[in-house]
């Protein structure tokens, strides 16, 4: 239990449970009730800064790594560790794109639409965000193992932050032919153990939980709360981008529910210091072939209800999804889950950010990722859920023409070329092979390569002809 003169502790989430742990215990769920569990702060005592501008003078001492990234320059705001104790590789150097082609595409105000280009962290994802802070309690505590279940990013960047850092040992659970080259490449380069299990994500998270109970290896999914408070830089990045304006809509991919839930936290906890005063709304955008979160909270009406949320609900979908073995499946690699193991906190989220969930199809993703390839920094297949799913609200009309909207772009491009290459294609059994098979079943906004043979004056009529 932590004692009352703790300034960081952790608190399970259920405000009928409530139990409280000191900030070195390593737990991902409660003891007492077994939900979810938050980093708490004592404010009062902590004083963090009374305006947003405050962090704007740390750029000025960039030399500081502590600085220079974009999650410990806001350490005032997840105060759960010293200084000397805070792992950095320079993650969160991100960008936030202002995107007018994409906003077109959209259907909204040219200068209304901002992407917030995570691909720019060191291991290509926002993971890093929340790799560093697990990172961080981690050598607190003087863990000498890290393990995780991935779809390839969460992976990626633990297996990085090992190579970098040195401080442990990566332990990677993936399922079978389920993880995207671009990121299996980088847990082997970084020299992680790889393990392999027959079956998919939802799987390898049941074990990699049991295996780092049993082994006592330090657990560093999204279910660490530590994790989530590295996350909620990207939000603090995202109005540092506008000014320290807040948004209207944030739109971001929901697979394990952490971002969602970390956003959530992020405003409110800035809400509650008094350093916004206004709560943009939330939308969370699932593949339809992964729709845990959309059939729950969409069709059966599940709401974290002030933190009792009927999770009745919750088992009998779970028990009708076993009953039909049916698994997730979607060209959207990194969110193929249908367990998320954030459902509760994405639910107090979307109370607090008066949130919505949407599905959209492969096909819809896929047009959306070549949209953003056009007209912004491109990013992998999940990542353009939240422009398809940022699309998808406008026509509905809940996001307006003149919303200020920022869509979280998650990874980065190259994490997943052969979905790419498959939708500009001219093969056509290529693209069947990896998009079809998926359902999606034309790429109207592919850009071809055109074959010519090796002649000169022939490559000069090409180019004349198509540029
Ligand atoms: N986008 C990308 C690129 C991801 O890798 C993930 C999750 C998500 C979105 C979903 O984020 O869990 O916060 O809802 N990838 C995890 C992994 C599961 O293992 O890399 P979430």
């Amino acid at each position: 239990m932590a004692a009352k003169t703790d300034l960081a502790f952790q608190k399970c989430i259920s405000p009928r449970c409530g139990t409280t742990y000191a900030i070195d215990e390593v737990r991902v769920q409660c003891e007492a009730c077994g939900d979810l569990l938050d980093v708490v702060y004592d404010w009062d005592r902590l004083r963090p800064p009374t305006s947003l501008m405050y962090f704007e003078e740390k750029w000025t001492r960039r030399h500081d790594p502590l600085c220079f990234s974009g999650v410990w320059r806001f350490h005032e705001l997840l105060p759960f560790a010293p200084q000397s104790q805070i792992v950095t590789i320079g993650e969160g150097q991100t960008l936030l794109q202002s995107a007018p082609a994409v906003a077109q595409f959209v259907g909204i105000q040219s200068d209304r639409l901002f992407l917030e280009y995570e691909g720019m962290n060191p291991s290509g994802s926002f993971k890093d965000n929340g790799m560093s802070a697990a990172f961080t309690h981690a050598r607190t505590i003087g863990a000498s193992r890290a393990a995780c279940a991935s779809t390839g990013n969460t992976s990626a960047s633990l297996a990085a932050y090992c190579s970098v850092t040195r401080l442990m040992k990566a332990v990677i659970f993936i399922g079978t032919g389920k993880i995207s080259y671009g990121k299996l490449s980088q847990a082997l380069d970084y020299g992680a153990l790889t393990v392999q299990i027959a079956g998919d994500f939802d799987d390898a998270m049941a074990r990699v939980k049991e295996a780092s109970r049993e082994l006592g290896i330090y657990l560093v999914n999204s279910v660490n709360p530590f994790r989530l408070e590295g996350q909620k830089t990207i939000m603090y990045r995202v109005l540092e981008g506008l000014r320290w304006q807040v948004p209207d809509w944030i739109v971001v991919p929901g697979g394990n529910l952490g971002n969602s839930s970390a956003f959530g936290k992020a405003f409110s906890e800035l809400y509650e210091l008094g350093l916004i005063d206004r709560i943009p709304r939330l939308a969370v955008i699932n593949a339809a072939g992964a729709n845990t979160l959309y059939e729950l909270y969409d069709r059966r009406g599940l709401r974290w209800n002030q933190g009792a949320p009927n999770l009745d609900i919750v088992s009998s979908y779970y028990a009708e999804l076993d009953q039909a073995r049916r698994r997730a499946s979607t060209i959207a690699s990194a969110i193929e889950i249908n367990r998320p193991v954030n459902l509760n906190k994405c639910l107090r989220a979307l109370e607090a950010c008066d949130g919505v969930v949407r599905e959209v199809t492969d096909q819809e993703i896929m047009d959306a990722k070549a949209q953003v390839g056009a007209g912004g920094l491109g990013c992998e297949p999940a990542s353009a859920a939240s422009v398809a799913g940022a699309r998808l609200l406008r026509h509905e009309g809940v996001i307006g023409a003149n919303e200020r909207v920022v869509c979280i772009l998650t990874g980065h491009q190259l994490k997943d070329p052969t979905a790419t290459v498959a939708y500009h294609t001219t093969d056509q059994d290529k693209f069947n092979e990896v998009l079809g098979s998926r359902g999606v079943q034309r790429a109207a906004y592919a850009n071809r390569a055109v074959a010519v043979p090796n002649d000169f004056d022939e490559i000069v009529k090409a180019i004349q002809l198509y540029s």
